[in-house]
């Protein structure tokens, strides 16, 4: 018996990422490469807490674990790094990992001022690499079939948009005291004003409006701590926005997004965790996502297809094909949304509308 059929088979060389900063997000980012992102291996681990990268590595198979990320950016053997720590250290691991050639995912927020991403950016752009920013929320099915209304027109001008980030929680958040300054908007908001932005192309956010408050932890209301905000963005093109969030829905995790427009209107987001619903004695029912790796699993997954393909097609000499529809979120959308995040803390500051092309600082 001889074989029916016979293909030169060429295995692709896999793209070798190293990890920097192993925590919450950084060993999901982990696991995703190892188990969903096909053709990527998790080549190195680092975090300065040595206990959580040597456990990182040991459980995703990882052959290479430092304290050091500079150990990771000398590594000849890693195409590209994660950049996972505490976002205070981004713009610098952003700027040493672009200096030694490496191909940057960085978490958001890419930096938090714009002096520190700019300079970041800078060195990015004359390295020559890939630098792509972990606005996860763009690669969710829904939103991606939002987009694709929104890029054939069928929703037509934005007159009006809408972003939501309810963080689930218990109703209190045991961790308040360490949570950093202005979070909400540098951390979390701004994911929502990158989906307005996305959602939005072509215009630029011209002012925001900002109010916050602790309202699930008032006990920190005079320490700065802020857990609740919704803020109003004016567009270059007319449209108007609002994007707001709380750090403690019972129910869940809550993301949702809508544009309404001059010839329609398309929402993303649902807070179920699937299409099922119970029905019984009391009602109406259904699941809900609990953690943020619930609701965006496959979406944290697939910003790293994107960005390994994108490594790959660098590092092998290879063309993309091009899509529908902007995807991914690059140095420009990093920068525009942190300025409107630093937007709305001078807001809150001042009480009153800031423009959001003042650059302010925190
Ligand atoms: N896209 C999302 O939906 C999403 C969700 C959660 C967190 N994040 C972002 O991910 C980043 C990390 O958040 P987290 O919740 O995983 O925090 P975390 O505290 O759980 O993990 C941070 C890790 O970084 C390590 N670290 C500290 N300094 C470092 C350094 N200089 N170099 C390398 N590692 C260092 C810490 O030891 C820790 O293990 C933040 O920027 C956060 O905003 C994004």
């Amino acid at each position: 018996m001889a074989y029916i059929q016979q293909h030169a088979t060429e295995t692709p060389v896999p793209v070798r990422l190293g990890l920097i900063g192993s925590g919450w997000m950084g060993a999901f980012h982990g696991e995703s490469i190892t188990r969903r992102v096909p053709g990527a291996v998790l080549a190195a681990v680092a975090d300065p807490n040595l206990d959580s990268a040597v456990s990182v590595a040991a459980k995703l198979g990882a052959a290479k674990v430092t304290a050091d990320a500079a150990d990771i950016l000398a590594d000849p053997e890693i195409d590209a790094v994660i950049i996972a720590s505490p976002a205070r250290f981004h713009a610098s691991l952003i700027t040493q990992a672009a200096e030694a050639g490496k191909h940057v995912f960085c978490e958001k927020p890419g930096a938090q001022s714009l002096e520190e991403l700019d300079a970041a950016l800078r060195t990015v752009d004359a390295a020559g690499v890939h630098f792509q920013i972990g606005f996860n929320r763009r690669y969710a099915a829904d939103f991606q079939a939002a987009k694709k209304d929104l890029a054939q027109g069928i929703v037509g001008e934005p007159q009006l948009l809408r972003s939501l980030t309810r963080d689930p929680g218990t109703g209190s958040i045991g961790h308040a005291a360490r949570i950093p300054a202005w979070t909400i908007f540098l951390e979390t908001l701004i994911h929502d004003f990158d989906t307005l932005n996305w959602f939005n192309e072509g215009a630029e956010p011209v002012e925001v409006y900002a109010a916050a408050d602790a309202l699930v932890e008032p006990g920190l209301r005079d320490q700065g701590f802020l857990d609740t905000a919704v803020v109003t963005i004016r567009y270059s093109n007319g449209a108007l926005a609002v994007a707001e969030a709380n750090f403690s829905a019972l129910y869940g995790y809550d993301v949702r997004g809508e544009v309404f427009g001059s010839k329609g209107m398309v929402q993303a987001g649902r807070a179920t965790e699937t299409a099922a619903v119970r029905y019984s004695a009391e009602g109406l029912s259904a699941d809900t996502p609990r953690l943020n790796v619930e609701l965006f699993r496959g979406a944290y997954t697939d910003e790293l297809v994107d960005f390994a393909a994108a490594v790959r097609a660098r590092r092998d000499g290879t063309q993309l094909p091009s899509g529908a529809y902007t995807l991914t979120p690059g140095a420009a959308d990093a920068r525009r949304a942190l300025a409107m995040a630093l937007a709305c803390i001078e807001s809150v500051k001042r009480g009153g509308p800031v423009p959001v092309a003042e650059k302010a600082g925190v």
